[in-house]
């Protein structure tokens, strides 16, 4: 296993490659990729900037140039329903881009000659990330988050959601608009910038991935306030804990795999 992890935003990688093992850093198509070990998994962290074509150029270039056989996005997003609130973690079960729309052509939705609307994660990489967030808030949570932080954001008993994610190149912060998309796509639980394109990409190249975004706002009017800090203070130390949880999950079950197929 090679895993390729993106990221949008600086803050929420900058941790993951401190963490790194032997890094190595290499330099393609204007971005950093950051090659090493995570809690003894062959890891590649690269940050994809924001929107669907950054995170398509980056998830193509990590499984073409750099070889990963599987790729998570982390980051943040803005909520999807009304059940979903800010501090509260999503997996993506499937994505759509929310923007995509070449109706009367072909159906609201569809990227054109695929014949799909939505493109589905991969449910075991999705189990995983689940797990590795249930055991982030139950053990990381209290001591990773600044007191002050989860009570400037009202953070807290944090829950996992599972569902669909919308992507598009807008940052929505606009309750009509946030209601309209929820009334358009059962089952929506979340929207940002880039979940979609990786989705297509790894479709496209039968590469599994799985995406993991911590709520930041309620794509109303004030999704913008406070964004940075949250991001910060908050989704940065999400992403860094749900990562190694996974790492170390991941490698047990390999370890133990291999132990069943020795027969030990
Ligand atoms: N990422 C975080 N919040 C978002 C929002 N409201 N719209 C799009 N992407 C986001």
């Amino acid at each position: 296993m090679r895993l390729g992890i993106i990221s949008a935003l600086y803050e929420e990688q900058q941790g993951l490659v401190e963490a790194m093992q032997s890094p190595y850093k290499l330099i393609h198509g204007q971005r950093e990729y950051w090659l090493g070990q995570l809690w003894e998994i062959d890891a590649v962290c690269v940050l994809s900037r924001i929107g669907k074509v950054a995170a398509a150029m980056t998830a193509t270039t990590l499984v073409e140039k750099f070889g990963v056989t599987h790729i998570l996005f982390t980051g943040v997003a803005g909520a999807g329903d009304k059940t979903v609130q800010v501090g509260d973690i999503v997996v993506a079960e499937s994505l759509v881009q929310h923007d995509m729309d070449a109706s009367p052509l072909f159906p609201r939705f569809e990227v054109p000659l695929t014949g799909l609307t939505h493109f589905p994660a991969d449910h075991q990489l999705g189990t995983r990330l689940v797990d590795a967030a249930h055991l982030f808030l139950d053990s990381d949570f209290a001591s990773a988050i600044d007191p002050l932080e989860k009570s400037v954001f009202g953070l807290s008993r944090p829950r996992i959601h599972r569902g669909l994610v919308a992507s598009g190149d807008q940052f929505i912060n606009d309750g009509e608009h946030i209601n309209a998309l929820n009334a358009a796509l059962p089952g929506l639980v979340a929207v940002e910038m880039e979940g979609a394109a990786v989705a297509q990409v790894c479709y496209e190249l039968g590469v599994p991935f799985g995406v993991i975004r911590t709520i930041s706002d309620n794509a109303n009017e004030n999704a913008a306030h406070d964004f940075m800090r949250f991001v910060k203070s908050v989704a940065a130390r999400y992403a860094f804990h749900i990562v190694r949880r996974f790492c170390l999950e991941t490698e047990g079950a390999v370890i133990q795999s291999s132990r069943e197929s020795a027969g030990v």
